[in-house]
This record gives C-alpha cells, structure tokens and sequence, in this order.
C-alpha cells in the first residue's frame, strides 16, 4: 500500500524552478489499478518516478508499506525497486545486444538468483506474455508489440508487488495498443498486482476504476462505480 503525503518536487534550472508535483496525497491499496492522465508536462512521468523510488521528492512522504522511500539510503532504495518494481516504459528499453531471454533474465541478476533458475524463470515470464517462441531473438528482429512484450515480462519477472507503466502503449499502432493492455489488464488479474498505469488513451480511462488526473503538479482522483 502507497500513502503519498504532500508530496512536492522541485525541478531546478539556472534562476527557475518548476514545481512538477505540488503537495500530491494519494492512497493506493494493495491490488488497485490506477490510471493517471493529464496534460504533457503536468507532472505524470514525476509522480511514477516518485512511486518507483526512482528519484525523491524535494518534501514530503512517499510510504510503501509502512516504509518511507525518500528516507531510505540509496543502497536500500536500490534494494526496493529491485525486488518489489517493476517497470514499463513507452520506449521498450530493451538492451539491443541482448536476446529476449537475456533482457529478462537482467532483473533478476540483482537479486541472485542463479544461473539455472534465472534461465527457468525469464523463459516462463516470456512464455507467459506469448513468446514462447522468440526467446533467442534479438529486439531488433521483433516488432514493437513483441518488444513491450519481452519489457513487461521483465518487469514481471522477479514478481514485483507493484507495475509501474509509463504510457505503455505510447510507441505502438493501434492494433498492438490493444494486445499490449490486454497483456497488462491479465498480468495485473492472475499477478495481484498493484498497478499504476500513465495512459493517454481514453477508452481506457473511461473504463477504469480509479482516475487520477495531474495537471500543473496537482491531482485529483475519481472513483468510478460503474467501471
Ligand atoms: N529532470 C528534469 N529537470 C528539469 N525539469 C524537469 C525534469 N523532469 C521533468 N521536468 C519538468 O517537470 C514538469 C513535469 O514533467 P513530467 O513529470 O515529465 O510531466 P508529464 O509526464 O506529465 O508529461 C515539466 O514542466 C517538466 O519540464
Ligand atoms: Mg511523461
């Protein structure tokens, strides 16, 4: 569970500053799924950044489970997001020299596991997003849906508690944008994830339980009973 309290951050350049999040509170249960949306710049990227421990807030909390992630040193912040994150990004960031089996298999270099359990494991996630079949192929020889594909089964892979996706389907073709979410809608069912998703389509936000929208470093969140 997040409990985000007052949370600002300060983008400093030269003489100006940007407040990109402006004393955001937000309570996001275990197993939830929200969706953020808003206008460019509005501070979106910055609040999973946020979620992500990816970088800290220039004030306020950001507690996961009791523990407060702009408080922790780096070592054990690295440690968080190693075993409990997993992120999706627009732009697959695959490692191109890699094959699909070995992207996957990089999240779980930090936490030890070994070689053999490492194979197992990244060939099952693969397997589990429908590329069974690919799992010697290089990034480059693979389209953008199969792509994201092999990003979210890397970001699955060390069963995280909580997904974190950047505009997921931002870099793909309609037809792709749907296989992806509907990878990610049954990810987040069979996984019991939290699941907190940037997103800009809007028949995705109409369908959501839960939308935050960001505008200018404020959010605002609605519930909706009919999703
Ligand atoms: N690393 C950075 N340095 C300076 N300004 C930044 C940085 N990252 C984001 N910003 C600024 O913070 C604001 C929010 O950005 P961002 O969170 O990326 O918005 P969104 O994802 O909603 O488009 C913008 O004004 C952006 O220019
Ligand atoms: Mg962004």
């Amino acid at each position: 569970m997040y409990e985000l309290r007052n949370v600002t951050k300060l983008y400093t350049r030269g003489k100006d500053t940007v407040r990109a999040l402006d004393g955001i509170d937000l309570t996001i249960a275990d197993g939830d799924r929200l969706v953020i949306q808003g206008p460019t710049g509005g501070g979106k990227s910055t609040l999973l950044q946020m979620l992500g421990g990816l970088d800290r807030p220039t004030s306020g909390e950001v507690v996961l489970d009791g523990t407060d992630l702009a408080k922790l040193s780096e070592s054990k912040l690295t440690r968080v997001r190693s075993e409990n994150i997993g992120f999706v990004f627009q732009s697959f960031n695959l490692i191109p020299t890699l094959t699909a089996q070995e992207n996957v298999e990089t999240a779980l270099v930090p936490l030890g596991v070994k070689t053999k359990e490492r194979r197992e494991r990244a060939a099952e996630a693969l397997t589990s997003v429908g590329l069974g079949e690919r799992l010697g192929h290089l990034p480059g020889e693979m389209s953008g849906g199969q792509q994201q594909r092999v990003a979210i089964a890397r970001a699955l892979v060390k069963q995280p508690k909580v997904l974190l996706a950047d505009e997921p389907t931002g870099n793909l073709d309609e037809g792709m944008r749907d296989e992806i979410m509907d990878v990610l809608e049954s990810m987040w069912k069979e996984h019991g994830l939290t699941f907190i998703m940037v997103t800009h389509d809007s028949a995705i936000a109409k369908k959501a339980p839960r939308l935050a929208t960001i505008r200018k470093g404020k959010i605002t969140v609605k519930e909706n009973a009919g999703a």
